[in-house]
């Protein structure tokens, strides 16, 4: 059965739970024979935002959930800055489950290869497919490479809206691991820049509902 076809008359929460429940049984790369839990995603299947971050870490991997280590502290702070909850978004990432190696006895989190990348892509496909969002904010160079354009550069191409085949609206931000490992002043600007980054798509959220919607790719 084509879950996704045109004419399913299910709702995005249905469809998503479905989608989850597949991704759960992935074996499309390594990771799977590391990983503890597959983190899908997590938040409001109607949501018309979708935060992307890179993949899950140890906390997420334990847990299942995205963003529930010391990033997603920061993140949850910033997005309450601007009024917002996890009720209010969903947030996933461009890998599934943790993608880590074992150095100085221990396992450490690592970026993801191509080919996880690659692997995964489907599952974010569908998941955005389903969602439809209106707004994306990338957390990050993967997501940005994944969702906005390969080559994509955070110190430049930061906090500028593109058109994207996954939503109408993408823009990257900093990611909140990449926040936390400055001090001082370099911290507290990139952490306002976040901040102003995800009120600039909350705003981009309320344009495009006044907005009659395009065709997607979809
Ligand atoms: N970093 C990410 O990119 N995603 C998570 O879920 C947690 C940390």
């Amino acid at each position: 059965m084509d879950l996704f076809a045109e004419g399913d008359s299910r709702s995005k929460t249905e469809r998503l739970g479905e989608l989850e429940a597949r991704a759960k049984e992935c074996q499309a790369c390594g990771l799977a024979k590391t990983r503890n839990r597959v983190v899908f995603g997590v938040g409001n299947p109607e949501a018309p935002l979708v935060l992307i971050g890179e993949g899950p870490g140890q906390n997420e991997d334990a847990t299942g959930m995205p963003f529930v280590g010391k990033s997603g502290v920061l993140l949850d702070e910033c997005l309450r800055e601007q009024g917002i909850t996890r009720k209010h978004i969903y947030i996933c990432n461009v890998i599934r489950c943790r993608a880590c190696v074992y150095q100085s006895g221990r396992l450490q989190n690592r970026p993801p290869t191509q080919e996880e990348v690659k692997a995964c892509q489907p599952w974010l496909e569908q998941t955005l497919q389903i969602m439809q969002p209106a707004v994306i904010l990338c957390l990050g160079s993967p997501s940005a490479n994944a969702i906005i354009h390969r080559n994509f550069r955070m110190t430049s191409e930061r906090g500028i809206w593109y058109e994207s085949k996954y939503a109408r609206f993408a823009m990257a931000s900093w990611h909140p691991a990449y926040i936390l490992r400055l001090e001082g002043e370099a911290y507290e600007t990139a952490r306002r820049e976040l901040v102003r980054d995800i009120e600039e798509a909350r705003k981009k959220v309320i344009q495009a509902k006044k907005e009659p919607q395009k065709t997607t790719l979809f």
